[in-house]
C-alpha cells in the first residue's frame, strides 16, 4: 500500500551529514589542513544577512574556518572584484562566496566569472556549469546538489520518472533538471510563461517548485503519490516563512514532501559545507 504525506526531514539529514564532515575535518585538521570558507556581503537585504549566518554557524558547528567579509552598498565592481582576486590568491580560503542578490549598479556575471572556478564552491561560475551540463561536474550548485542527497537518503528512485520542475534559474531550476537527467528521469523544465501549468504539473512524479510564490502550488497540481519538493522561501504578511506549497492541503496527497522552514534550506547549507571540504582536498592534493 502506498503511504502518502512522509515529511522528509531536510534539518535531521542535514544534521547526519554535518556530524560526519565534522568527523572528517577533524581528521583532515590533524594532518594539516583546515578547510577555509569566506562569503562576501555587499549591502543590508534582510535575507541575505540571515542566510549568510546561518552558513557562518553551519562552518564553525563542523569546524571550517568562515569568515564573513561585509561590504556597503557602495562599493564599486571594481573594488568587489579586487576583493575577489584578494581571495582567489589566498591559499587558507578554499570556498568563496558572494551572497546574492548584489547592488544593481554591480554586474553579478561579471562577478562571479572573476571567482577562480576551484573555489567556487556554489557552483555559479559558467565553467562549473558548463561541466555539469557536459555531465562531470566538480561543484554544484548547493540547492539541487542537497535535493539530489535527499533523494538518495529516501531511496526515492528517480529513472523513467516524470520529473517537472516549476523555475528556470541559474541557481535551481536550470542545475535541477540536469541532475534529474543524469538520474534517468524525464524532465520538462516550467516556468511563468508555461501554459496550463497545473495539468502540466498533474502528469509528474517528481515535482520540484522554485519558482518564488507563497503556497502557489495547491493540491490541483499534485498527482496522487508524487514527490513534491519545495525550494520556496517567501514571506506572508505575518512576516511568516512560507513555502510555494501549500504544505497542509498537498502533504495528504502527495508520497513525500519537504516542509518550509526545515526542508531543502538546511540542504543548501550542508552542501556548501560538503564543497568547501572537497575544494580543500582538491587544492591540497
Ligand atoms: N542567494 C540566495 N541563495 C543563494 C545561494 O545559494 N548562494 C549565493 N551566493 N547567494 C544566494
Amino acid at each position: 500500500m502506498l503511504v502518502l504525506g512522509v515529511n522528509i526531514d531536510g534539518k535531521q539529514l542535514a544534521n547526519l551529514l554535518q556530524e560526519q564532515m565534522k568527523e572528517e575535518v577533524a581528521l583532515l585538521k590533524e594532518s594539516g589542513l583546515t578547510p577555509g570558507l569566506v562569503v562576501l556581503l555587499v549591502g543590508e537585504d534582510s535575507a541575505s544577512q540571515v542566510y549568510v549566518r546561518n552558513k557562518d554557524l553551519a562552518a564553525a558547528r563542523i569546524g571550517i574556518v568562515s569568515k564573513v567579509e561585509r561590504y556597503p552598498e557602495t562599493i564599486t565592481e571594481a573594488e568587489l572584484l579586487a576583493e575577489i582576486d584578494k581571495y582567489n590568491a589566498d591559499p587558507q580560503f578554499h570556498g568563496i562566496l558572494v551572497q546574492l542578490p548584489l547592488p544593481k549598479h554591480i554586474d553579478e556575471n561579471k562577478v562571479l566569472l572573476a571567482i577562480d572556478p576551484n573555489k567556487d564552491v556554489d557552483g555559479f561560475h559558467p565553467l562549473n556549469l558548463g561541466a555539469l551540463f557536459a555531465g562531470h561536474p566538480t561543484m554544484i550548485p548547493c540547492t539541487p546538489y542537497g535535493i539530489i542527497k535527499m533523494f538518495e537518503h529516501y531511496d526515492i528512485d528517480l529513472e523513467g520518472k516524470n520529473a517537472v520542475v516549476i523555475g528556470r534559474s541559474n541557481i535551481v531550476g536550470k542545475p535541477m533538471a540536469q541532475l534529474l537527467l543524469q538520474k534517468n528521469a524525464t524532465v520538462t523544465m516550467a516556468h511563468s510563461k508555461t501554459k496550463n501549468l497545473a495539468a502540466l504539473c498533474r502528469q509528474a512524479d517528481i515535482l520540484v517548485v522554485a519558482i518564488g510564490r507563497g503556497h502557489f502550488v495547491t493540491k490541483d497540481f499534485v498527482k496522487p503519490g508524487a514527490v513534491v519538493i519545495d525550494v520556496g522561501m517567501n514571506r506572508n504578511e505575518a512576516g511568516k516563512l512560507i513555502g510555494d506549497v501549500a504544505y497542509d492541503e498537498v502533504a495528504p496527497v502527495a508520497s513525500y514532501i519537504t516542509p518550509v522552514p526545515g526542508g531543502v534550506g538546511p540542504m543548501t547549507i550542508t552542501m556548501l559545507m560538503y564543497q568547501t571540504i572537497e575544494s580543500a582536498k582538491r587544492l591540497h592534493r
